[in-house]
């Protein structure tokens, strides 16, 4: 890693040259917002909307050097920024939110819930889910696939992470999670926001919402404490975690603070995952085709984590979906010390704005980057690509805990729903909005027909 002196020596990172009324709107644009900054200005690119003490200087990161620098580094010198402080306010410590300090023993006694192995005992309920999906449409019809993988999602992790069916409460937990989310992003780009503890009607809104979700969330922390045979498998593995270095647990409401955010981080992500991801393969007939013949030549019954090997291709289709329409666009962190980040000096007190959609679309790194080809992630062009390119989990010191959590709900979803249903999507985009991570704008339309 780099001395103080060899970031000194290192040039500014230059200025973007876009007018700063474009970039304002650009910037609040998180997703095609970055490709427009990345273009005029290159992959990492500066921003200054005034004086620093007005708002602090944005650098926006999205080459695959620059990522390295970034993320591959949890100390003190890359941490939270104002994004988290927000959700850290509004609905306490999680891990998602807590600075690197805090977060380490936090995330020590998390870390072996979410390994690839241990996400089976609690992670299979997509297959049922998206069978259920597969369930209400017998004959086919036209739907919308957002609805349907929005229920898809809510009550597979009802399930996994509280142990639940949701039914009617996983809309008041959708409704809540919508709210609260833009209510944080909407804060966390003002140049001058109202004090926190001026009860504005926006705030008391959001604080309402977060109180809804976490009256299910403590009750459901407290039906485990009272009953042991309460069949909430990661509930009960967050009860038993403990920091390996001190032995601590988790206090109770810590880990409701966790189920909450699992909920909330875990929700829109794969949801948004799913929908494209079938929504392409609605365009895609002969993908479609590989995808379904995977997952038939398994059988019929229903598929389980252990099926996941024999569906490659599916997990193709999936990362090829996550470039294309990464959940999470980009993230955020604070530089507190000066950094060097891809040849550049960032000073300490810039917001770094780590562009995972710009990366993921840039041109110099992906040939034709809109065109949809589940070939680019063939083992063979995995293995020849740069480990930076392609983050959609993140990477480094502090990447996406629900990884492999995400990884066997989306492709157990996906190879069920492809097995049953021909797909013909009959919109021609995918319009998005951005209210924290990516969400389809409206009804993602498409015709189902049986297959048989
Ligand atoms: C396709 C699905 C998903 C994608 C693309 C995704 C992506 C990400 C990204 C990019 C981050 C970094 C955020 C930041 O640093 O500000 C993150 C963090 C996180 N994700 Fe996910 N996520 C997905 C699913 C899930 C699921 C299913 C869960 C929980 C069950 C989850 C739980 C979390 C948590 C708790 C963090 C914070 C981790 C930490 O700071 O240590 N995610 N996710």
């Amino acid at each position: 890693m780099s001395t103080t002196l060899d970031v000194r020596s290192l040039p500014l990172v230059p200025k973007n040259p876009l007018p700063i009324r474009q970039l304002v709107s650009l910037v609040r644009r998180l997703d095609t917002g970055q490709e427009v900054i990345r273009d005029a200005g290159g992959p990492i690119t500066r921003i200054q909307f005034g004086p620093k003490w007005v708002y602090p200087p944005i650098v926006a990161v999205m080459s695959p050097n620059g990522m390295r620098d970034v993320l591959g580094r949890s100390d003190a010198s890359s941490e939270r920024c104002i994004y988290h402080d927000e959700v850290r306010n509004m609905a306490g410590d999680s891990l998602w939110v807590l600075p690197n300090d805090l977060w380490r023993p936090r995330k020590r006694a998390l870390q072996p819930v979410f390994t690839k192995h241990n996400v089976r005992n609690f992670g299979g309920h997509m297959s049922g889910a998206a069978q259920a999906f597969v369930d209400r449409w017998p004959d086919g019809g036209d739907v919308d696939l957002d609805v349907e993988c929005r229920r898809v999602a809510m009550q597979s992790l009802g399930r996994s992470v509280l142990g639940v069916d949701l039914n009617e409460r996983g809309d008041t937990i959708a409704r809540c999670m919508h709210v609260a989310s833009s209510y944080t992003t909407d804060r966390a780009l003002r140049p001058a926001r109202a004090p926190r503890w001026l009860p504005t009607p926006a705030r008391r809104k959001t604080r309402k919402a977060v109180a809804e979700m976490k009256v299910i969330t403590d009750e459901m922390v407290r039906a485990c404490r009272t009953d042991p045979t309460r069949d909430a498998p990661l509930v009960r593995a967050l009860m038993d975690a403990r920091d390996p270095e001190t032995g601590l647990p988790i206090d109770d409401d810590d880990i409701s603070n966790d189920l909450l955010i699992f909920m909330l981080a875990g929700h829109d992500t794969t949801s948004t995952a799913l929908t494209y991801a079938l929504w392409v393969l609605g365009h895609h007939p002969d993908a479609q085709a590989r995808v379904a013949a995977e997952a038939a030549a398994i059988g019929d019954r229903e598929l389980t984590p252990e099926d996941v090997p024999q569906l490659g291709y599916t997990v193709q289709v999936l990362h090829e979906a996550l470039r294309l329409c990464p959940p999470a666009a980009g993230v955020a962190r604070m530089a507190t010390r000066d950094i060097a980040v891809d040849g550049y000096r960032v000073e300490a007190g810039t917001l770094v704005a780590v562009g995972l959609y710009g990366l993921h679309h840039d041109p110099q790194l992906w040939p034709n980057p809109m065109e949809f080809d589940p070939e680019r992630f063939s083992p063979e062009n995995v293995k020849a690509r740069n480990r930076w390119q392609f983050l959609p989990f993140l990477g480094g010191g502090r990447p996406c805990i629900g990884e492999h959590f995400a990884r066997l709900e989306t492709t157990l979803a996906l190879a069920t729903i492809v097995r049953a249903m021909e797909i013909r999507s009959t919109d021609d985009f995918f319009e998005c909005e951005v209210p924290l991570t990516t969400v389809a704008k409206g009804p993602i339309r498409a015709h189902l027909r049986p297959r048989n």
